[in-house]
């Protein structure tokens, strides 16, 4: 990567000055149309040499010229230092691009242990379009980390021990006879995925009128916990017949989790740690439930306690989430626990991580973090609903958006690859997510999605389905022929690989994948541009034709490597 070797070089001519070297910093050009790179440093020189600026670029770009020849050092007053590569290196660039099975991305040399809590679906409730960001950019932050060489353990949480579930077992006894469990002999009742997910709706709109149901569902709520013959092994059935339907869901968004891990997982871990906050003196009870003071003296906002367990005894979301990071630390020992998880829940974030470093759950620098995300709206700017205002389920999301993404593929796609329209369509769903900041709302709009021009998933994969139609016509590069870069297009295309290269560490950096979105599609359109004025498949003169191609084929490979790392897949046609 030519940034990094400039930097490199750029810092040995200072030290060969005697210049301190930590204020060189080669930079990409922010004047594109006079220089690829430049230098800025010898502003922040001049304070510490008390010399001009423009003497102290001169001095470096002289120094520079005669040690290289890979680009030129120019010096524009007051003391700019810019550097235009060579076409030489820039060929240079392409070969060691295309030789490269990582397309120029390195691994870090510091690698993390890294936990990654997303998705966190709750049991018994169908993934809806509220599940979709946690799980799109979840998935990309862990590809991403994974890529870059750090060990990555990506963990669901589902949402499977809270009151919830006595919600839908006090549902369920209403409408079946659940003896079985009780130890009699009736047959074991058939409780069908329809079932749970009309249970669980009626039952929570239940609990909030009706007193007397909202006791008995805290009631099993606390007995479950307790593992009470009955209850449990009902639970654990629910389950299942929940689980086989969510691990669908992600299969069809191509979504992977390591650990399939719940609040339920953490069990044995809740106890103890609770009593050891007592007995340290960091837990009290106030109004029969136990809490913990978080607030700092720092604290510009009110920061309530922490609520730990309820006055009937049962657990409850900030102690099952604490008691995983007991069993995180103890079972996998990370640097970073990551969770992404909806900005809404910045506050249960914030108690939570303040609570596990005041009572040493951590390490000093186990890293906690919230990362969060906006909310999915709808065209017209609120909460995506259903036309007829419910909550869209992710199933009913995925299947209209493959429907849509299926029309805009050719019969020839279709029939190469029967599973194309889910696989565009979702790569759709994913970019239309990631592309944005993930700290804003987003629109949610299944016809500009879906669209083949414009900043989109479909617009990426169709790049590169064209990249590969090409290489199938006019034939693979041959290194060994040589190469020539010469002209604006394809040195474009060259600086946008970079840019892209470059933004695989800012989005591990500020855990942003619409770093990697955006410089994706820079280079997509930097390649559209070239491809359409260069007449690659008609070209005789054998260096010309072999460069293009070979530019064309690694563009293609960072392009694919780049929707894989986003968790898009690719198809052959479209
Ligand atoms: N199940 C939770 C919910 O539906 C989300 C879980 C997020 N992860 C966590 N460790 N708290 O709100």
């Amino acid at each position: 990567m030519l940034i990094r070797t400039l930097n490199e070089d750029l810092k040995a001519v200072a030290r060969e000055l005697e210049y301190p070297e930590d204020k060189i910093s080669v930079t990409y050009s922010d004047r594109p149309d006079l220089c690829q790179f430049q230098c800025n440093g010898a502003f922040g020189l001049a304070k510490v040499l008390r010399r001009a600026p423009l003497q102290i670029a001169q001095a470096l770009a002289d120094k520079f010229s005669e040690r290289y020849t890979y680009a030129k050092a120019e010096v524009a007053p007051p003391g700019f230092l810019n550097f235009v590569v060579t076409d030489e290196a820039f060929s240079d660039l392409l070969k060691e691009f295309l030789s490269d099975p990582r397309c120029g991305v390195e691994k870090t040399d510091a690698p993390r242990k890294i936990v990654i809590d997303y998705g966190g679906p709750n049991i018994a409730k169908p993934l809806h379009v509220g599940h979709l960001r946690s799980a799109v950019i979840g998935e990309a932050l862990k590809r991403l980390c994974r890529f870059l060489g750090h060990d990555v353990t990506g963990d669901i949480h589902l949402g499977d021990w809270g009151t919830q579930m006595g919600l839908v077992i006090a549902g369920l006894e209403e409408r079946y006879d659940l003896s079985y469990y009780f130890g009699s002999d009736a047959p074991k009742p058939e409780i069908t995925l329809a079932d749970l997910n009309e249970v669980y709706p009626m039952a929570s709109a239940r609990s909030k009128e009706d007193e007397a149901f909202r006791a008995k569902a805290q009631e099993i709520t606390f007995r479950l916990q307790q593992h009470e013959e009955g209850y449990y092994p009902l639970w654990q059935d629910i389950c299942a017949t929940s689980i086989a339907d969510i691990k669908k869901d992600y299969a069809a968004l191509d979504v992977e989790f390591d650990l399939w891990n719940g609040e339920s997982t953490c069990d044995k871990y809740v106890d103890p740690m609770i009593d050891s906050f007592i007995e340290k003196g960091f837990a009290y009870e106030s109004d029969g439930a136990l809490i913990m003071d978080v607030a700092e003296e720092t604290d510009e906002k009110p920061m309530p306690p922490i609520l730990l367990r309820k006055s009937n005894g049962a657990q409850i979301y900030a102690s099952t989430d604490l008691a995983t990071i007991v069993e995180r630390m103890e079972t996998i020992d990370p640097d970073e626990m990551w969770y992404v998880v909806d900005a809404r829940q910045g506050l249960h974030f914030e108690q939570l991580f303040r609570c596990a470093r005041k009572t040493g759950l951590v390490k000093e620098d186990t890293v906690l973090q919230h990362v969060p995300f906006g909310t999915v709206n709808g065209t017209d700017g609120k909460p995506f609903k259903t036309r007829e205002g419910g909550t869209m389920k992710l199933k009913d999301l995925i299947a209209i958006i493959s429907d849509a993404a299926g029309k805009q593929l050719s019969e020839g796609a279709l029939a190469l690859d029967p599973e194309a329209p889910r696989k565009v369509g979702c790569a759709a769903l994913k970019y239309g997510d990631l592309v944005c900041n993930r700290n804003k709302n987003y629109i949610f709009d299944i016809d500009k999605f879906v669209q083949f021009d414009g900043k989109t998933g479909s617009y990426l994969l169709y790049s590169l389905v064209r990249i590969n139609s090409l290489l199938a016509k006019a034939g693979q590069p041959d290194l060994s022929l040589g190469l020539k870069i010469e002209d604006k297009e394809e040195r474009e295309v060259l600086m946008k690989m970079q840019l892209l290269v470059t933004a695989y560490h800012q989005a591990f950096e500020e855990k942003l994948p619409s770093f990697l979105c955006e410089a994706a599609y820079d280079l997509a359109n930097a390649f559209n541009v070239f491809y359409g004025s260069h007449k690659i498949v008609g070209e005789s003169d054998p260096l010309r034709r072999n460069t293009w191609l070979t530019l064309s084929a690694a563009v293609g490979n960072l392009l694919k490597q780049t929707l894989t790392v986003l968790g898009m897949e690719t198809v052959p046609a479209m």
